[in-house]
This record gives structure tokens, sequence and C-alpha cells, in this order.
């Protein structure tokens, strides 16, 4: 019997020695630890950016980035439509309107055309996402961006590394959004980072995620370093209304273990995704997210199109159950369009805010592109830990391909 492989252990690095750091200090907690400090000045450096937040996800991220644009009630912020649901619900946090551009059908990013369309005298901020690690036509967005005078923020939950026309993603919006999420390239279970070169976004972005003490500073998150100020009774803290987004110390920890592996951690999803890609070229059914010319992928997971049903009459559904049987890994559909998701549907939202939502609809047919390509991808993991095992997993795939074709 030949050895089973398993996906190795996420913490390969400095994890549990930066962990029992943690412990022994005196702070947990962001406001007088040095972790987080240390996370961003390792994004700082990585990304040769002035400016990194730490906040607890890629979420609150978002919405603290949406509230330092300036971003409002009854503002409007576009996305896109293949994306999670947390580009809308940060939107809805801000008490703004989530308006959906639709897509690119081979790259399955935002579509820079429809966004022009979509805009608005209440359009205020776009927020691009980098959809399984692929980054979107951003010069255009830019150019759309500086003609209605709207902040760019990058959604790079699913993006590290990754390159666009020689620039690294993240680098080209006003700002730019990570998640540390378990998925993700880095994890330490939840967590998030906003880089940007604006230290008035910068200052802003730490004050709503740090219940709005007015001594934090672009770059400096903690708030207790003079006990002589801190502790009068006289002093007056906060100047903001912010929320309790901090990112604990554990985790930060955890996550500059997991940065200083980033070129290692990338190059295996890509590595994977490349065996699968290979695999893929067998069949005419699987069709991969294209990589226009100029974009470096670094491949969150491998999305693809399922053309199965046309071309081999099996269901989307069968498709995967197949690949499983066989051995393979679960194969992941795409999040719906956000705008058809039950929340969405039944206008949860208006309740939050009558005077703003409650002439705000949203439709079947909004984005149809989208709405077309989101039930025929599918999503195959590349976090493999161990390059036999991507191996093995793309095998599986090619014998699968080879007794359908037969
Ligand atoms: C594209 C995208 N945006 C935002 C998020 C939200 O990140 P988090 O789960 O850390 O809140 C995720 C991750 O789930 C994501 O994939």
């Amino acid at each position: 019997m030949p050895k089973e492989i398993k996906n190795p252990s996420k913490y390969l690095g400095n994890e549990l020695k930066y962990l029992e750091m943690v412990l022994q200090a005196e702070s947990w907690s962001a406001t007088g630890g040095s972790w987080n400090q240390a996370l961003e000045q390792a994004f700082v450096r990585k990304f040769g950016v002035r400016y990194a937040v730490a906040l607890n996800s890629g979420t609150s991220t978002l919405h603290a980035a949406l509230e330092a644009a300036g971003v409002g009630p009854g503002d409007e912020v576009i996305s896109s439509a293949i994306t999670v649901i947390m580009d809308t619900t940060a939107t809805i946090h801000a008490n703004a309107v989530p308006v959906y551009a639709d897509i690119d059908p081979q790259t399955f990013t935002i579509d820079p055309k429809d966004i022009e369309k979509k805009i608005t005298s209440r359009t205020k901020a776009i927020i691009p996402v980098s959809i399984y690690g692929l980054p979107p036509d951003m010069d255009p967005i830019m150019g759309i961006a500086k003609k209605y005078n709207l902040v760019v923020i990058e959604d790079n939950a699913q993006c590290f590394l990754s390159t666009y026309k020689g620039k690294l993603a993240g680098t080209i919006g006003h700002m730019a959004s990570y998640s540390f999420e378990n998925t993700k390239h880095i994890s330490c279970g939840e967590g998030g980072m906003i880089i940007t070169n604006n230290e008035k976004y910068a200052e802003m972005v730490r004050k709503i995620g740090g219940h709005g003490f007015k001594n934090l500073k672009a770059d400096e998150g903690r708030i207790r370093l003079n006990q002589d100020v801190f502790q009068n009774p006289n002093y007056k803290r906060h100047d903001e209304i912010g929320w309790n987004y901090r990112l604990p110390e554990f985790n930060a920890a955890v996550a500059l273990a997991q940065l200083e592996r980033i070129d290692e951690l990338v190059e295996m999803r890509v590595k994977s995704a490349r065996l699968f890609i290979e695999v893929m070229s067998e069949c005419d059914y699987l069709i991969p997210q294209k990589v226009p010319q100029g974009y470096i992928n670094s491949y969150y997971t491998l999305g693809v199109i399922y053309e199965g049903e046309k071309s081999i009459g099996i269901k989307w559904e069968d498709f995967r159950k197949k690949y499983i049987k066989n051995g393979g890994d679960g194969i992941y559909g795409a999040w719906s369009v956000p705008y058809l998701e039950p929340v969405m549907i039944e206008r949860k939202y208006v309740r939050r805010y009558p005077e703003i939502y409650s002439d705000i609809n949203y439709e079947k047919g909004l984005c149809p592109v989208a709405e077309y390509v989101q039930p025929k991808i599918m999503q195959f993991k590349t976090n493999y830990r161990d390059i036999k095992l991507a191996e093995e997993k793309a095998n599986i795939l090619y014998n699968v391909i080879k007794k359908i074709n037969k």
C-alpha cells in the first residue's frame, strides 16, 4: 500500500514560538503590545507602502476603509457581482448603498465599462475584488476614479503577491484590504489588514477600528504609551466614533510567522494550480480563469468554468461527486451573486435605515454576465502544503477526465 499523503499542518514556521512570546508578554492587546506593530511593519516592507493597519477581519477592514474614505449615509459604493457578501455588508455597515457592476466572463473580475455605467452623483467609492487571486483591470478603474473623484479600495482578501502590469496588487488603489481568515494565503484564524500610502486614511482606519482613540496615528496603534497622560482623570480620549475591530496580539503573532513564509505559501498555491490547469487541457469543459498577459495570479483557489453539462452531459454536481468518489477533494461553487442572497432579496437592510433604503431593490437580471457565469464556476483547492498531494489530486482529476473521454 502506498503511504497516504496528508496535507501538512499550517504552522511550519515561527507560529508556536511567537505565540509563547505573546503569552509571556504583559499586553495581549494591540493597545499596548508590540506584535500588531511588528506585523504592520512587515506588511509595509513587503508591499513597499507607507502604512499598514491590522484589524480583526477582512470585513472590518472594508468597513473601516469605507468610513475612512468618507463614505456615509446614502452614498453609493460600486463592487463586483462575483464576490462574497462582505463587500455588500461592509457597505451597508457604512449606511451606504451597494451597487453592482458586471464582470468579464473569462477573468470573472469587475468590468470597468460597467462600473462607469453605474456611476451616479452619489457614487463615492469602488471596491474592485481580486477574485480567486486575480487582480481586476486596475488602470481603467483608477482612470474612472480620477475622473469622478472616487476612492478605490482593493479587496485583496483572496490575493497575495499577485501583480498587475508589473505592480504589486494592493499598491494600485487608494487602500487595499486583506483577510487572514482560515482559508487565506496567510491565516491566523481571523484577521485583516489595510495598506495605504495615505496618512489620513491610515489614521482614520485605525480610529474606526480602535474605539476612536484620539492618540491613534497612521503608524501607531498603541494607546497607552504615556501612562501619566493616559491615567489622568482630566484626559479626554476619543475624537471619533469607532468600533472595536482590534486584532488580538496572538493573531498578529501567528500572522507574522505566516507572512515570513508568504513567498513559499503563494508559490505552493501557484504550483498546485498549474498542475490542475495542465490536466484540464485534456478536456474542453473545464476552462480555467483567464489570466491576461501582464497579470500574475496568486491562485487563492483555481477558478474554472464548467461546461460539462453541454459538452459531456454531466451535471455540475455529478462531476463534483465523480471527482470526490475517485479520491479528489471537494470542489466549491462560486458564492451566489450577492444581490440574490436571501438577505438582499428579503431586503433586510431596509430596517437599518428606512430613509435611505426603502426605495432600494435588487432583482435578477441586474448583472446578466455574472448571473450566467456564477452557476458554472468551480473552485479547485490550491492550498496543498505538500506538492505530492497536489500531484496526487491532479492525477485523480486526469483519470476522471480520461475515463469520460473514452
Ligand atoms: C473577497 C473577500 N472579501 C472579503 C472577505 C472577508 O474577509 P473576512 O472573512 O476576514 O471577514 C473575504 C473572505 O472571506 C473574501 O474572500
